[in-house]
Parts: C-alpha cells; structure tokens; sequence
C-alpha cells in the first residue's frame, strides 16, 4: 500500500521510520520532506497546503492513505477537500475535519468547546475590537501574570504571558488595534495564568473509540535548564516521571474522554491524533492547548516506543477499528535532543554542510532529520531546528547521555544542542 506523508520536519522522518517497518508499507512519498525522509521513500516537492498538487500526486502514485503531519493544511480542510474530490475521496485521510482542527486553528473555539464540555482549563473571556474597551477593563482588574491569546494560528509566537498591567494593555493594543499578528488576532483571549509542569499526552481517535499513546515532556527553551527564548522544541523525553497511573487515569476521566465524547457528541469528524498540552497543577491537570496533530519534537520519542505496527494502526483509525486494537509500550525511556542553527530562533544561515551524519550508528539510538536537504549530493542545513538524536535506555540519564554522545559525532558550523534534557529528573 503506497502512503503519502504531508511535512517536512523531525516528526514526518519518525513517522516514515515507523511506516517503512510495516509489512504492508508500499512505497512511501513524502511532501516535501527532508534530506532524511528521501532516505525512505520519494520527497515529493509540494508544498503542506497545495491540495490540488497533492491530490493530483496522490493518483498519480495510487496513494491509499495520507498521513497529515503539520497542523496547517489541517486547518486549512485537508481532510475535507479530499473527501468532496471526487478522484481521491476513497483515500483515507488521517487528520480531523476542518471543523475538528479549529480545537487547534482558533483558541476561543477550543475554550467554548471545553467549556461546553465541562474540560479543566485557565478561566477566560474573549474579545475583538468591538469589546476593546471592555477588555481593557479586564485586564485591569485581572490578577498578574495574565496570559493573552491571539485566537489563530501565529506560527507559536501568538502567546504572551504579561507579568504586568502596562505590558498587558500595550499588547492587547496590539494584537487588537494594531493587527499585529493579521487575521489570526482579530480575536483574543486572556486568560488566567496557571502554574506547575508541563506535560504533553497523545490520543489517536477514530472518531468513536480511542486509544492513548505513550505521554511526553518537551523542552521548549533554548537555554540549559530553561532559559531564554521559547522554540519550537529543544528536546523531549518519555515517559514523563509523575504521570503515573493515578494521573493518567485522572485525565482520561477528566479530560480525554469528555474531548472525545464532545467531538462526538457535537458531529465533529475526527480520524487522526488529538494532542493535550496539559499542565499538571499538584495532581490536577489543566488545559493549556489542544493540537490537532502530533507534537514535534514529542513524536520522535512518542514512535520508538510504540511496538504496534503504525500502519496497521493508522488503518484501524480509518475503518473505525481502534476498539479492536491493544496498544504496546516499550518500557524504556525514550529521550531526544535537538541540534538547531547557530542564532535560532532568531535568524539563521542555511545551506550550512552536515558532517559525521554516515558514523555508525549505535543500537537504540535513531537520528531523525528536521531542517535537512540534499545539495549537490551532500545533506545541508534547511531550518533552524536541523536534527534529532532520540535514543531508547533503562533511565532517562542513559538515554540523554547516549544522544548527546550521539550527538558529538556529528557537526555543521553555528550547531547547537541543549545536554540537559531530562535535567529535572535526572541525578
Ligand atoms: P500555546 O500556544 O497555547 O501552547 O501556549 C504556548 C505556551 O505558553 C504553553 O506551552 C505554555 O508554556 C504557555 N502558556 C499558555 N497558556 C498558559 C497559561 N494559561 N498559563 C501558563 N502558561 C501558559
Ligand atoms: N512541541 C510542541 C508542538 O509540537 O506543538
């Protein structure tokens, strides 16, 4: 069976990984991929939106099932153009609807829908320029910090916490008034600011059933233990040390099945992952965000501990299959560490050779390429996020010690990687 995987980052080279392992992987593509994906299968250059162009690819190479990795041409209906396209509308789509993914393309729907839901989350009010005034007041009177949300997608950087009044009114005044971040910030919302630990857990639905994939802590800073500016993840690990089984439990009851009952319950189709961006509050978890995708860099720690065949699972998803499946978990721990250009996030040079990437490699340990393509037959620099090291180990020491050992071998000029994923848990 031929797949088409939509994406170009860490997350899509795990899933191609993964996908290639199953006896009933035909040829893989991927759009538009990285130097790592061309490894497994055909780089196809389109663009994550282009639907006609993928459409067309995907009769032209008797596609049975697109994987949609990035969050983008979810929101933009990917799922639903090909279900109205008449050429590829038996193609099974793994991703939610176009009115599903707004859990993800518009924050003050994913706030209506969990109050709706009855779903923990950072009490809110929502505003537009027609409300501006009242907002304002709001704010004011709103203990600090206060977190403001432009409601669409900005590409990670439409949050802003506010440690002060002043700070809060100038950015509520930009994101209102001034369109700072466009279309995507004609609404805001301000919510309240929660403490405690991050932590991201992962469904996989069908629409009815569920099932839970293992959960992941992701390291988004750049600096070592946690400083400086946010990025798109500097590294993860798995499992998450306080997500035992009371936890987990916990959130199922209150968080995951009143998500998958509500997506039901409101005829929303949903055939793909459902990623909660939990806070842990003492015991109690909140909702900080939902994606509607899987995370990245969470995935490339998520897919090596999964012992199910991916593509027999994707399958199930599509059919409607999931309550028939039983999901197995690798014990170990998976971490994994990001080597990014030199200057990220702020700017950076591309184009920069890749050496060390051939070195033989080590049992447990997969390097997963993000920013990455190939240039007059050597693999370059293509992004700020360049590669991953993910490595399987009894403890979450061994495992970050065996990436970042890893990681050594390989070099391009400016690279930088964060050696304390995990720190918090490690001794
Ligand atoms: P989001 O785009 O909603 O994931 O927000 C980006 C990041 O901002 C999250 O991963 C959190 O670290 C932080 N954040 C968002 N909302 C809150 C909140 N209500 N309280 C504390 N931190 C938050
Ligand atoms: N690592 C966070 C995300 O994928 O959104």
């Amino acid at each position: 069976m031929n797949i088409l995987i939509i994406g170009s980052g860490g997350r899509e080279h795990a899933f191609a990984w993964k996908l290639k392992q199953s006896p009933r992987c035909g040829h893989l593509f991927i759009a538009p991929g990285n130097a790592g994906t061309a490894l497994l299968g055909t780089n196809l250059p389109i663009g994550v939106s282009d639907f006609e162009n993928l459409a067309q690819a995907c009769v032209e190479h008797q596609i049975a099932l697109v994987l949609v990795g990035p969050e983008e041409p979810l929101v933009k209906g990917i799922y639903d153009y090909f279900k109205k396209t008449d050429a590829v509308k038996h193609i099974h789509v793994i991703g939610p609807s176009q009115t599903a993914a707004q859990l993800e393309g518009s924050k003050a729907f994913a706030k209506g829908f969990m109050k709706r839901h009855q779903i923990p989350t950072a009490s809110y009010k929502k505003f537009t320029v027609d409300n501006y005034i009242e907002g304002a007041e709001y704010i004011k009177a709103h203990p600090l910090p206060i977190v403001l949300k432009v409601d669409g997608l900005a590409a990670g950087k439409g949050v802003v916490i506010c440690e002060n009044v002043i700070e809060a009114l100038a950015e509520f005044e930009l994101m209102l008034l001034r369109s700072k971040f466009g279309e995507a910030g004609k609404k805001v919302v301000v919510e309240e600011f929660l403490t405690g630990i991050e932590i991201s857990v992962f469904a996989l639905t069908d629409g009815k059933n569920y099932v839970l994939l293992p959960e992941a802590k992701d390291y988004k800073r750049i600096g070592e233990k946690d400083i400086g500016l946010n990025t798109g993840g500097m590294g993860a690990i798995s499992p998450v040390p306080f997500a035992d089984e009371a936890f987990m439990q916990k959130i199922k009851a209150e968080i995951i099945e009143p998500t998958i009952r509500g997506l039901q319950a409101e005829k929303m189709e949903y055939k793909g992952f459902v990623f909660f961006g939990l806070i842990n509050d003492n015991g109690n978890a909140k909702v900080i965000e939902y994606n509607c995708r899987m995370g990245d860099p969470e995935t490339e720690v998520v897919i090596p501990r999964l012992k199910n065949d991916f593509l027999e699972l994707l399958l199930a998803t599509a059919e409607q299959r999931l309550d028939q499946v039983q999901i197995e978990i690798d014990p170990r721990v998976a971490a994994t560490v990001m080597a990014v250009s030199g200057g990220y996030p702020g700017e950076f040079m591309k184009g920069i050779p890749i050496k060390g990437l051939d070195e033989k490699a080590i049992e447990d340990s997969f390097v997963f390429h993000s920013g990455t393509m190939v240039e007059e037959d050597r693999v370059v620099t293509n992004g700020g996020r360049v590669l991953t090291i993910t490595s399987l180990g009894d403890t979450i020491n061994e495992a970050v010690e065996q990436s970042n050992y890893m990681m050594e071998q390989i070099f391009f000029a400016g690279m930088y990687s964060r050696g304390d994923i995990g720190y918090e848990f490690r001794k």
